[in-house]
């Protein structure tokens, strides 16, 4: 198994930069790549935030801050990621997207690189499919917000190599997180769970006439959940929730799995959550 130096993370929105940042933290050099310069300046602008955060509660020494944020290159040429050890793909879910990427990556980082895809919802498989060795793709799947959140599922996609599985687990390890072991079913094992779960919360907000506020209270009150279902649904974005849903609900059809009229409404409007302003709340 290689030991990683040099990660590559293709795709810097939310969570590619999330990654990012995991990676700059853990010490490793970290190649960024967006398709405009000017989104991944809007990352590294992110990371500096967040890092920076961090420094002002006393969590992080401003010289390892600035020592991070020295790790980071961006570019928007994949080539310049073909001295990485790994790299995790963070772009847009859809399968042709993925595939035009993985096709360039594969053309140019060595043989012995691994690629990572962070698919929430599409199979590792079918990502994997359309390269000469899909034995070095595997699936790592982090959570939002991918800084903050303890897990993440590291999947084994038909083909994937022992060394590749291996490999990503290790990284999980190194990026401070908990990684577990999910075969390459729809959903992994976290959103197959929460996805049908967080379509019957908005389904409940209109057969019980509860407003979000009232739900998310009942959610964090009442059992538990460190934010209410609607505030999530808020964070992780209706555009990218209804997405996944409606990738689980073609594999399992599964009723539950359907994305809520009311969340395809909100899509549609635009009303994707924090990221456009307003979802079930507005912020400023
Ligand atoms: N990136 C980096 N750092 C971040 C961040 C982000 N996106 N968001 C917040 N932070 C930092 C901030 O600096 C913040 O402090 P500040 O507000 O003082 O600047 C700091 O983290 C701590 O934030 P909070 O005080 O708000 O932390 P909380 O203790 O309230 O926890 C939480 C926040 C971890 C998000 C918690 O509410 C939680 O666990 N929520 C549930 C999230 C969840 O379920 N995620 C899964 C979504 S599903 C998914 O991702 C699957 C996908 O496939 C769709």
């Amino acid at each position: 198994m290689a030991e990683v130096q040099r990660i590559g993370v293709v795709g810097l929105g939310a969570m590619g930069a999330g990654i990012a940042q995991l990676a700059l933290e853990a010490g490793l050099d970290t190649v960024g790549r967006e398709v405009e310069p000017e989104r991944a300046e809007a990352a590294r602008a992110r990371i500096g935030h967040f890092l920076t955060r961090k420094v002002e509660k006393g969590r992080l020494d401003r010289t390892a801050r600035d020592e991070a944020m020295a790790r980071l290159r961006l570019t928007t040429d994949v080539a310049d990621l073909a001295d990485c050890d790994v790299v995790i793909e963070a772009a847009f879910e859809d399968l042709a997207v993925k595939h035009a990427l993985f096709r360039e990556l594969e053309a140019v980082v060595r043989p012995d690189a691994i690629l990572a895809t962070n698919t929430s919802a599409l199979s590792v498989t079918d990502v994997a499919s359309v390269l000469e060795h899909p034995e070095r793709v595997v699936g790592m799947h982090f959570f939002n917000p991918a800084p903050l959140m303890p897990v993440v599922e590291v999947v084994r996609a038909e083909r994937t190599s022992d060394d590749a599985f291996d490999t990503a687990f290790a990284l999980g390890t190194a990026l401070g997180k908990t990684p577990i072991r999910c075969s390459d079913t729809p959903g992994f094992v976290v959103n197959r769970v929460l996805i049908p779960l967080l379509n019957d919360c908005v389904r409940v907000l209109d057969e019980a006439g509860v407003t979000p506020a009232d739900l998310d209270a009942g959610l964090t009150g009442g059992a538990g959940w460190p934010m209410g279902p609607c505030a999530l649904l808020d964070l992780v974005g209706a555009d990218v929730h209804v997405h996944a849903s409606e990738a689980l609900y073609e594999k399992l059809r599964e009723p539950r799995m359907a994305p809520p009229p009311r969340l395809v409404r909100m899509l549609q409007a635009g009303k994707l959550g924090r990221k456009t302003g307003e979802g079930f709340y507005r912020y400023d």
